[in-house]
């Protein structure tokens, strides 16, 4: 079950160079480069002449990036500048000779590729206020999960599973019990906050807050990044010591999730406390990854068929969760992932389209992915 027309992390700034990088994402390739302004550049990888895979080509001195196979340049738009074997390179270029080229935005050391053809449709991109901020420590982490993207959002969203897997417990009388809560929903995701018991955090954290007190945990999903944003109280209340964790999910294909991490601080500012400050925050995320790795179906299941069995006080958070992947196969964004599996039985290259396809529908080489049309 993956969409189209999200914004999702394609790579870290730092990675991305003149020198061509390839990406999978949503079950296809990207390659990603920056062109002569420093301007990150996202292209569909499947080359339109023959096939070839563009991120083995070079990044020229004219800022287009050419094809290993037949040195066929392309620029920052995918269009086709130069085919070196023509008579006049320049001259005469087919209207079919280009690739897809996606929106990118490049924000708080992360490369954002908008991955669809409708961007004024999109959910907007959030901002981190903890970045670029004195009092914010930042440390970042990254990482494969052998798991689909929903399968890591549940282990990310879970209330119940805080106390039973990460040990936090939520109500004094019964700990694994959902506390109170309610959603919000925002134009980009929802939002929810709940009170918690946790013990006094451990370690060097133990200076910050050494007496058994209730937590505020304010948590937010974005549907840009697939990301939970969570806000965790952990000094006495009124000190305003918080962990912040930025959780963010993409699809790189239907059963494999890049997951990244930027986790901020405003307390315990040296240096020497990151470390620590990171494997506190990726101890919950190796739990969570051994739970979504081995969960079944590999596949998450079209969410109309989801299954499940309901109890009292449900966690809103999942809920809210389905009832948006609802929302975006309702728009016609999710890949019909059957009609895919035939096309790509069939030998055929398909392509996530962008933005210039609904301008110009025609003169593509390869057609787009099926997607579950519009209810
Ligand atoms: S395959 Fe790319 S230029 Fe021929
Ligand atoms: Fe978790």
């Amino acid at each position: 079950m993956l969409f189209t027309n999200v914004w999702y992390i394609a790579e870290w700034s730092k990675n991305v160079t003149d020198k061509p990088v390839k990406v999978k994402m949503l079950g296809h390739e990207f390659v990603l480069f920056r062109d002569l302004a420093g301007k990150a550049v996202c292209l569909s990888n499947t080359c339109c002449h023959r096939g070839a895979s563009l991120a083995q080509g070079k990044r020229q001195d004219d800022g287009t990036l050419s094809c290993v196979f037949h040195g066929w340049r392309f620029d920052a738009h995918g269009r086709c500048t130069c085919v070196p074997s023509a008579v006049e390179p320049t001259a005469n270029i087919p209207a079919s000779a280009r690739v897809d080229s996606y929106p990118v935005e490049e924000r708080h050391g992360l490369v954002w590729v908008f991955l669809g053809d409708q961007p004024e449709t999109a959910h907007p991109l959030f901002d981190m206020p903890e970045d670029n901020n004195p009092e914010w420590r930042r440390v970042t982490w990254s990482g494969t999960w052998k798991s689909n993207v929903h399968w890591a959002k549940m282990v990310d969203l879970d209330q119940v599973h805080l106390h039973i897997v990460h040990g936090i417990p939520l109500n004094k009388d019964n700990p694994s019990r959902p506390s109170e809560h309610s959603v919000e929903p925002l134009p980009n995701g929802f939002r929810t906050h709940f009170i918690s018991h946790p013990p006094p955090p451990s370690g060097s954290w133990s200076q910050v807050r050494s007496v058994p007190t209730e937590v505020r945990s304010d948590l937010t999903f974005y549907v840009p990044g697939f990301t939970l944003y969570g806000r965790i109280q952990i000094g006495k209340a009124g000190t305003g010591f918080t962990n912040v964790f930025y959780s963010m999910s993409t699809p790189i294909d239907e059963q494999t999730t890049e997951m990244y991490l930027i986790a901020f601080r405003n307390f315990l500012l040296e240096e020497d406390k990151d470390d620590d400050h990171l494997k506190r925050n990726l101890r919950n995320v190796f739990q969570d990854k051994a739970i979504a790795e081995a969960h079944l179906p590999k596949r998450a299941p079209d969410v109309a068929d989801f299954p499940a069995i309901k109890i009292d006080r449900e966690d809103l958070l999942l809920q809210s969760y389905w009832q948006l992947m609802r929302e975006l196969r309702g728009r016609g964004w999710q890949i019909d992932r059957l009609a895919l599996d035939a096309c790509e039985a069939n030998g055929e290259v398909r392509v996530i389209p962008s933005p210039s396809r609904r301008q110009d529908p025609t003169n593509w080489i390869y057609p787009p992915v099926p997607r579950i049309a519009k209810v």
